[in-house]
């Protein structure tokens, strides 16, 4: 052995995974989903986020973003939800992606979007606006969501009809999904509204859970119960801060991984 090799430092284990990309789906031109491979040591709860990147061109740090895992936390791939921000610094390269390409992962999930977060309750809303919308792919697909509550009821608000990404996945093919596919058809109602465009259920799902159209659409008593329903909130964070407040009026206390509670929230970008 030569002396340079003993005072060699250690090699430094990568932060990243660096993952194969199977596929792309691109919704329109605000708005696509990928899937990656799932490397075998990687463990994650559902609803949890993990940092996504891609290498640093000319040689600079790698670019890395927060991005909600939309697979639950047995699937065999890694799939995600993303924006197109014209001028990101990462999305603006990351929507280019094709499979085959590689990105890199970082390789410790968090979040506060998991059923641990929650007490019990009989009603499980999971309610999102744009891309807050990911984590719900993957607690939906859970089937610990559907042992602990009787319903179910994804929100998704979007500006256009266009951007109701997953709109054919949560109408019906979810119905078809080998492991929770029957408790979906059962227990799990899909409630898209959309801001910008004409739609049968029309603006903010904050407006129309104030103006009590939420609750009459589903048949439900107006209003939240501390006793009966639980919430989870992702989206821009004007959505989460109104909605939260209007969560505490009803008398729900906000929880996290250390202290359980009523509801949860997670800002799915800045703005
Ligand atoms: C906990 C967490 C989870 C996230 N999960 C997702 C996810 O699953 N999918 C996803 O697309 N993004 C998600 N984001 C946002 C993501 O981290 C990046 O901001 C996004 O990928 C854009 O990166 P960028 O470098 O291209 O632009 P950035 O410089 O990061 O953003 C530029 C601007 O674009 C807008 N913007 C950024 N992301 C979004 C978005 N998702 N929806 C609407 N406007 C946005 C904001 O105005 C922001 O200031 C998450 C963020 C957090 C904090
Ligand atoms: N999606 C598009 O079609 C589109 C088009 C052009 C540019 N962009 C750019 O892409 C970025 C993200 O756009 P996005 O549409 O994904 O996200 P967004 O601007 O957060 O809007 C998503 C949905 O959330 C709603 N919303 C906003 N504040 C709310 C609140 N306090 N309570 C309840 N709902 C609320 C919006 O309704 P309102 O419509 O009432 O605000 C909209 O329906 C923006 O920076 C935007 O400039 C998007």
């Amino acid at each position: 052995m030569s002396d340079a090799s003993l005072s060699a430092p250690p090699v430094k284990a990568s932060p990243f995974h660096e993952l194969e990309v199977l596929w792309v789906r691109h919704w329109n031109d605000q708005l696509f989903s990928f899937g990656v491979k799932r490397p075998e040591d990687f463990r994650f709860r559902s609803g949890e986020f993990v940092m996504i990147g891609l290498p640093g061109l000319d040689g600079a740090k790698p670019v890395l973003r927060a991005y909600s895992i939309a697979s639950p936390f047995w699937a065999e791939e890694l799939e995600f939800f993303s924006i197109k921000v014209e001028d990101g610094p990462l999305t603006s390269r990351l929507q280019k992606i094709v499979a085959g390409d590689s990105v890199l992962m970082g390789k410790k999930p968090t979040g506060t979007l998991v059923l641990d977060a929650l007490t019990g309750g009989e009603r499980l809303w999971l309610i999102g606006t744009g891309t807050g919308l990911a984590p719900w792919l993957s607690v939906a697909r859970d089937p610990e969501t559907y042992s602990r509550f009787k319903q179910v009821i994804v929100c998704h608000t979007v500006r256009n009809v266009a951007d109701l990404a997953y709109r054919d996945f949560f109408s019906h093919e979810i119905h078809d999904d080998p492991l929770i596919g029957d408790e979906a058809k059962a227990q799990l109602t899909y409630y898209p509204t959309v801001t910008r465009e004409r739609f049968e259920t029309p603006g903010r799902i904050t407006d129309r859970i104030k103006s009590g159209d939420v609750f009459a659409d589903l048949q439900l008593p107006i209003g939240f119960s501390p006793n009966s329903d639980r919430v989870m909130l992702c989206g821009s964070m004007a959505m989460i801060k109104e909605t939260g407040e209007l969560l505490e009026s009803y008398g729900l206390k906000e929880g996290s991984n250390a202290e359980p509670g009523d509801y949860v929230l997670e800002r799915a970008f800045v703005g």
